[in-house]
């Protein structure tokens, strides 16, 4: 709490925490994969983690991680355009839950958080991503938002190809 999201989770530090309680233990702080997921378990020894900004545009990750967890079967990431599925998605409901006014305004974090996922996923150039980053993330209008937010997946998708 004191570290502000500044350095690393110390997660061996949870496991005297796990041997001084019976109840069920979730860990988290800094599990952005399975790997650390596991990582996680192995140095605390809890029963479940807990995914935080790990899964800032990436809403499937919690998921693929548990099943993971369960089965052992790895997923691939979604495709780029399951991943504009959802980034529209998200965008229509987060502006039919709180109105346009102030909907348009707090969709905007997730769809940057989306653009950031989707251009690593494709290894877009940086310039990319900060040019449709600055054209989504500053309109007032919805039907350009979703225009746009189509345009920058096709570009992304010319990179993942190039
Ligand atoms: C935007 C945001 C809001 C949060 N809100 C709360 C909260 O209301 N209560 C709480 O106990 N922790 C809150 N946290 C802390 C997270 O539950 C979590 O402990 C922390 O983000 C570390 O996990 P992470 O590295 O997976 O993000 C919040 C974290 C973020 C990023």
């Amino acid at each position: 709490r004191c570290q502000f999201y500044k350095g690393e989770a110390d997660w061996r530090a949870v496991r005297a925490v796990k041997d001084a309680i019976q109840i069920p233990l979730v860990v988290n702080g800094d599990i952005t994969s399975f790997d650390k997921a596991v990582a996680a378990i192995e140095a605390s020894g809890a029963d479940a983690v807990m995914v935080g900004r790990g899964a800032q545009g990436q809403p499937w990750l919690p998921g693929q991680i548990g099943r993971r967890l369960e089965t052992g079967v790895a997923e691939a990431a979604p495709s780029l355009v399951a991943q504009l599925s959802h980034a529209r998605t998200l965008y229509d409901e987060i502006c039919r839950h709180y109105g346009l006014r102030i909907g348009l305004r707090h969709a905007r974090k997730h769809l940057g958080w989306a653009l950031e996922v989707a251009a690593g996923y494709s290894r877009a150039p940086a310039g990319v991503l900060k040019n449709w980053r600055g054209r989504i993330l500053t309109s007032d209008d919805p039907q350009s938002v979703h225009r746009s937010l189509q345009d920058a997946f096709d570009d992304f998708a010319w990179s993942a190809a190039a």
